[in-house]
């Protein structure tokens, strides 16, 4: 498929080429496809709720933009921590995708075991795979070296219900509700509310039993001078 932005353009080949640094992770935008980005900068920096490097999801529609300043939040389908700046161990990332739900887990901590990231299901991507890798930096760089890239076909039982699911041509992830994020909200969850509220009642219960032990022990002593 021929596709087309500002910066890049892809030849019949589908091999990409960029007239200026692509802008995610030096890729296109509105590109078309699975997109798992590792972030090792956060730029929206009034948002302290994850911890960087971070590793995510987003499945690119050629509509759906990916939001640099907001580090994709907006299009983000899961996502999570992996630590895989300046590691001194080897770091993986596995992606399976079976029967339309797709898993992403990561070994990052030197242990040698997968740690699960994210879970996304109804995902829907059509045949016919192209695999890349991409990457770009502001001003801060490091080395990032991918040493291998490694794809197995999975072998999977269906049922005759799945085998005559439809084939789609443009990806989809079936119930786009689940992953809706509110990014503007800038006030308190419900959780935290709860919580600011549960030890405000909890401190002012503490003030009030101290309150009341330095009256009675006022009152004591007060009787005790004119007795
Ligand atoms: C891409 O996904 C968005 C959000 O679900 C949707 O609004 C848009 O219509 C989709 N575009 C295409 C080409 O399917």
């Amino acid at each position: 498929r021929l596709s087309k932005n500002l910066f890049c353009e892809r030849d019949l080949s589908s091999t990409l080429f960029c007239l200026k640094p692509c802008p995610v992770f030096g890729n296109m935008n509105q590109f078309v496809g699975l997109g798992l980005f590792v972030d090792t900068y956060p730029n929206a920096d009034k948002t302290h709720d994850r911890t960087f490097p971070y590793v995510s999801v987003m499945l690119g529609n050629g509509t759906l933009t990916y939001d640099h300043d907001r580090d994709g939040r907006t299009t983000e389908l899961g996502g999570c921590t992996a630590m895989t700046r300046n590691s001194i161990y080897d770091t993986f990332l596995l992606v399976r995708y079976s029967k339309n739900k797709l898993t992403l887990m990561v070994d990052v901590d030197g242990k040698q075991e997968w740690r699960d990231c994210a879970e996304v299901s109804g995902l829907r991507l059509p045949t016919g795979y192209y695999l890349g890798a991409s990457s770009v930096t502001g001003d801060l760089s490091d080395n990032h070296d991918v040493i291998s890239m490694k794809v197995y076909q999975l072998t999977v039982e269906r049922t005759p219900e799945e085998e005559e699911e439809e084939v789609v041509t443009i990806p989809r992830v079936d119930d786009m509700y689940q992953f809706q994020v509110d990014v503007e909200e800038e006030g308190m969850s419900g959780l935290q509310l709860f919580f600011t509220l549960l030890f405000s009642v909890l401190g002012l219960a503490v003030l009030a039993v101290v309150g009341l032990v330095l009256y009675g022990r006022w009152k004591e002593n007060k009787r005790k001078r004119f007795y």
